[in-house]
């Protein structure tokens, strides 16, 4: 059991930022430590599923050369794509994950951010299969998710990010906790950044 499309749909109708990405320093601070917590500088292929209405997206293209971005809801898709009209290395999509996962691409970074409580356990573990799977052996996973509660919370955080864990064998190289949220980054290779730049 996942939430439904149509929850979304709804939600969108009302107000196209219902998190308040646009206006919120919370959330433009947690997206800057998303970015400041990968590993490397600059990447060829990302993938962002559940992009909502796009603010993330915009940060995440500005470090690889192409990214593919979706979500399950059309009127987010929309949102996006008027946010990022000048921004040419985007894809926009819907995509339902994990059943629309794009399995024939390959990544070398995937970011989960928001996403995964909406989604039952085995749903994300199947979801951390595929990111597994799609991967490249130098490839970079960072999930972040609210650590609070709210209605509709399929499951908590720390078992979210178990379940990555669990998928990539432990090589979880950043590992960030706040009381609001908790953001991790796995890097398929374990190298950390200073393995990375030679220093360690
Ligand atoms: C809280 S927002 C996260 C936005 C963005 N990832 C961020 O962290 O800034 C959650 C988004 O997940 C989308 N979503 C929920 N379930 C989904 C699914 N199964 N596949 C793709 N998108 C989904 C919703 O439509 C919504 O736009």
């Amino acid at each position: 059991m996942s939430t439904s499309r149509s929850y979304f749909d709804d939600l969108y109708r009302n107000n196209d930022d219902p998190w308040r990405y646009r206006t919120s320093w919370y959330e433009r601070r947690k997206r800057d430590l998303v970015l400041a917590s990968l590993p490397r500088e600059r990447y060829e292929s990302a993938f962002e599923p559940a992009c909502s209405n796009g603010e993330l997206s915009a940060m995440i293209a500005r470090r690889c050369t192409r990214l593919l971005a979706c979500d399950v809801s059309e009127a987010a898709v929309r949102s996006a794509s008027e946010r990022l009209a000048d921004t040419s290395n985007i894809a926009l999509e819907q995509r339902a994950v994990p059943d629309e996962w794009p399995t024939d691409a390959r990544f070398d970074l995937i970011v989960i951010s928001e996403l995964a409580y909406y989604l039952s356990p085995e749903a994300t573990a199947t979801l951390a299969r595929h990111a597994s799977t799609s991967l490249s052996d130098n490839g970079t996973l960072v999930a972040c998710h609210w650590r609070h509660p709210f209605e509709g919370k399929l499951q908590s955080a720390e078992d979210i990010h178990a379940t990555f864990d669990a998928a990539f064998h432990g090589v979880r190289i950043v590992q960030h906790a706040e009381a609001d949220f908790i953001l991790d980054v796995w890097s398929k290779d374990g190298r950390s950044i200073a393995q990375r730049e030679g220093i360690a």
